[in-house]
């Protein structure tokens, strides 16, 4: 070791991110990477990286650490010691918090030398996401990706601070535990002590929040990772975080009150206040006036029903299809209606290319006269008219669909989005945070020909529509929620079934059989038979909401090493093939 090394102490006394002007005069300690060199002559610049942020260094000709300088390179760790002083005047950063400051370094230690890493470690130049997770620890290093994680802890500490002061226990559940029942495919573990038994890692800990309820838990909380083998999306991880919530002798207002303090508490932490309660709209009020489960209210633009005009009309395919119980729906789109013909068809082929049988426009020329797909066939009086209920103005271009149930609205809602973006009509600064509830609570399902849940086994049906169980059961209401933000679901949940008996109907009805149930959740069905509490619970996707709230597409980045779209972790190599002993042991082949 050199001289100057020795005069480098063992640690920092200040991070990266820390040193200001009143600072100045003071003997600090450095460590961090080496973000960039600049070597300008007389004078060499390095700027000094850690999690808190950047600081200059600075070594002027002569300095005895110069020819130390010259050794290093971008991300070696290194330590320094010397002065802070106040930058000159053309040298002063605004941009980054110790921007008025550098430090003379005096001594220099490099702590570890790196090989030249597969990309610069800046905002700046473009990576391809497989190399950024194959070197996910670099890719960490950068500011955006640092921000995120910084973000992701600080929300993850007020959900903490909002559940403690409601009350709330965190307690933990099992990962090595048996199937639930979230509908997706399960992640299986096989058992090395009991040969051809297998542990499920859970989809969600469902059904052991509700056991702590019947154990008398009262609140339950807990952050947790959940896993789903299922296809992958930007918004879906195979194993993800849940913010899982449970609460005894509760109704639903009491979870909306619970969740909608712990939402402001998120919020709180990006310096943002959102008003509760937040607005509630139910399952069919969401799907035929946004064509969506998950609307983005951030924007107007509802669909409008315009049935009524075509019942008794001249346009026959309209007609029929009232007259078969369907309906005809519009949407407004705000300033579209100058576009060209050409633009316009575009949005018809938009339409076809989504499955639609078709999709009808109606416009005013500026000097008023009704332009439209169907001015022949339909006729100006009907055209006029729809012009009229849905209250299109002269520049708006009204679009039309027809369809049996939510199908027309289901169109228009993709359209109601694709349109509002590309015409700019959303404004990114707002939060728009709202309840959707009274979902149906089962769903036929084609594949598997029987009825499936909307939500899960275990969720209440309303208690008014009881008698309908049997009869009628796709028109039964479920006492489920959905929490959405700016148009993305970011939770789900419901008021359990505390019953056996009600718990024994859904299941026939589900054609789950007794020894189905008994076999896949018996003990569960058991504890219910102990003194069960009325309950309900919620789980909110943790990484939806920091994405989100971060601005980023994918949750895969507000995750520290998420895996691909492929379900591959690039940089652990997972998964992987594992050697015959092993095997053997797990008594698989
Ligand atoms: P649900 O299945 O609706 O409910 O999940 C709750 C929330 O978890 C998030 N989420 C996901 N996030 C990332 N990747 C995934 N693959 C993924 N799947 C779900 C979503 C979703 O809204 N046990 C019930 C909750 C309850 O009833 O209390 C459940 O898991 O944000």
């Amino acid at each position: 070791m050199t001289e100057e090394t020795h005069s480098v102490p063992r640690t920092r006394t200040h991070n990266c991110g820390e040193l200001r002007p009143s600072d100045v005069g003071a003997d600090v300690v450095l460590m961090g990477w080496v973000h960039r060199i600049r070597d300008l002559g007389g004078l060499t610049f390095l700027d000094v990286r850690d999690r808190h942020g950047l600081t200059q260094v600075v070594a002027r000709d002569g300095s005895a650490v110069l020819a130390r300088i010259k050794q290093v390179r971008p991300e070696y760790v290194i330590g320094v010691a010397g002065p802070v002083e106040r930058r000159s005047e053309e040298t002063l950063n605004p941009k980054i918090a110790t921007g008025e400051v550098e430090v003379e370094a005096r001594a220099l230690v490099v702590l570890s030398e790196a090989r030249t890493p597969p990309f610069q470690i800046d905002e700046e130049t473009p990576v391809s996401e497989e190399v950024r997770l194959r070197y996910r620890y670099l890719d960490l290093r950068r500011a955006r990706m640092r921000e995120n994680i910084g973000l992701r802890h600080r929300i993850t500490m007020a959900v903490r601070n909002s559940l403690d002061a409601d009350g709330f226990w965190e307690i933990e559940t099992p990962l090595l535990t048996k199937s639930t029942p979230e509908g997706a495919r399960d992640y299986l573990v096989p058992s090395r002590l009991h040969a051809g038994e297998f542990y499920a890692l859970p989809q969600s800990p469902q059904i052991f929040k509700q056991i702590l309820m019947v154990s008398g838990m009262d609140r339950y909380f807990q952050i947790v990772k959940c896993f789903r083998d299922e296809d992958l999306r930007a918004d879906r991880q195979p194993e993800f975080t849940q913010i899982d919530v449970e609460m005894s002798f509760v109704d639903e207002e009491a979870v909306f009150a619970a969740v909608e303090r712990l939402m402001q508490a998120v919020f709180h932490v990006l310096g943002k206040e959102v008003p509760a309660p937040f607005p509630r709209l139910t399952y069919d009020e969401a799907m035929t006036r946004y064509g969506s489960d998950k609307p983005d209210l951030r924007f107007a633009m509802p669909i409008q029903d315009v049935s009524g005009v075509f019942r008794e009309g001249r346009f026959k395919v309209f007609r029929e299809l009232v007259a078969r119980g369907g309906s005809v729906r519009a949407l407004v789109v705000p300033g579209a209606g100058r576009q060209s013909r050409a633009q316009i068809d575009n949005l018809v082929d938009e339409a076809l290319a989504l499955g639609a049988k078709g999709m009808v426009w109606v416009r005013q020329s500026p000097e008023g006269a009704i332009q439209s797909s169907i001015l022949k066939a339909a006729g100006e009086e009907a055209l006029a008219q729809v012009v009229e209920t849905v209250g299109a103005g002269r520049d708006d271009l009204t679009l039309i669909a027809a369809g049996q149930g939510y199908e027309a609205s289901v169109l228009l809602g993709q359209f109601r989005l694709r349109l509002a973006e590309r015409e700019g009509l959303i404004d990114e600064n707002r939060t728009s945070l709202s309840w959707v509830v009274d979902f149906p609570l089962m769903d036929w399902s084609e594949t598997e020909q029987r009825l499936v849940s909307m939500h899960h086994p275990f969720t209440s049906p309303r208690p008014e529509d009881l008698d309908r169980l049997e009869d009628d059961p796709a028109a039964v209401r479920a006492r489920a929620y959905d929490l959405v933000l700016n148009g993305n679901e970011i939770g789900g949940g419901s008021i359990r079934i505390h019953r056996a008996e009600l718990q024994a109907r859904i299941f026939r009805l589900l054609k789950i059989s007794d020894e189905e149930a008994q076999a896949r959740f018996g003990f569960f069905l058991d504890a219910l038979q102990y003194g069960t509490p009325p309950h309900g619970g919620i789980a909110l996707g943790l990484d939806r909401i920091v994405a989100l709230v971060a601005g980023e597409p994918s949750i895969r980045d507000v995750m520290a090493f998420p895996k691909t779209s492929a379900a591959v972790d690039l940089m652990a190599g997972s998964p992987s093939s594992v050697d015959r002993r092993q095997l053997r042991e797990l008594h698989l082949e």
